[in-house]
C-alpha cells in the first residue's frame, strides 16, 4: 500500500479537491480517461452521501499494489447514524425519496 491522501469532507469544496486527488491518483495508477471519469464519479457519491446523511467526514484514496496490477482504494468514513438497511441501500437504482423509476416521490 502506498501513503494515505485524507480529505476532511465538510462541504461542496471538499468533494471537489476529494475528485480531484482521486483524479490525480488514478491517473498516477495508469486508468483511462474513461476510468478516471468513473472514479471521480464514484467519489462523488460516497462524499455527497457523507455530506447528505452523516454532514461530515473523510475520505481517504491510496493506490492498491499487488503483483502485475494496480488499484485505487477509495474509503468513505463519518460518524453519522450509519447505514440501517444495506440490502435495501445496496439495490440498483435505490435511492431516498425516489422510487424505482428514479422519480421523486409525490
Ligand atoms: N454515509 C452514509 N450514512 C448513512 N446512510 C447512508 C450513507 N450513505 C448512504 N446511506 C444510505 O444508503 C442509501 C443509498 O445511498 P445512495 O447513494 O445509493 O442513494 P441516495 O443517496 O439515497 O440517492 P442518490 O445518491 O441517488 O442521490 C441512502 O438513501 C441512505 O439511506
Ligand atoms: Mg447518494
Amino acid at each position: 500500500m502506498s501513503d494515505e491522501t485524507r480529505v476532511k469532507i465538510e462541504s461542496d469544496t471538499d468533494v471537489v479537491l476529494a475528485r480531484g486527488h482521486g483524479r490525480a491518483i488514478g491517473r498516477k495508477v495508469g486508468f483511462s480517461d474513461t476510468d478516471l471519469t468513473i472514479i471521480v464519479t464514484a467519489i462523488s457519491e460516497v462524499a455527497r452521501n457523507i455530506l447528505i446523511f452523516a454532514k461530515t467526514g473523510e475520505i481517504v484514496l491510496k493506490t492498491a499494489d499487488q503483483p502485475g496490477k494496480r488499484g485505487i482504494v477509495i474509503i468513505a468514513k463519518d460518524n453519522g447514524p450509519g447505514i440501517s438497511d444495506i440490502p435495501l441501500a445496496m439495490q440498483d437504482g435505490y435511492s431516498r425519496g425516489k422510487d424505482c423509476d428514479g422519480r421523486a416521490e409525490q
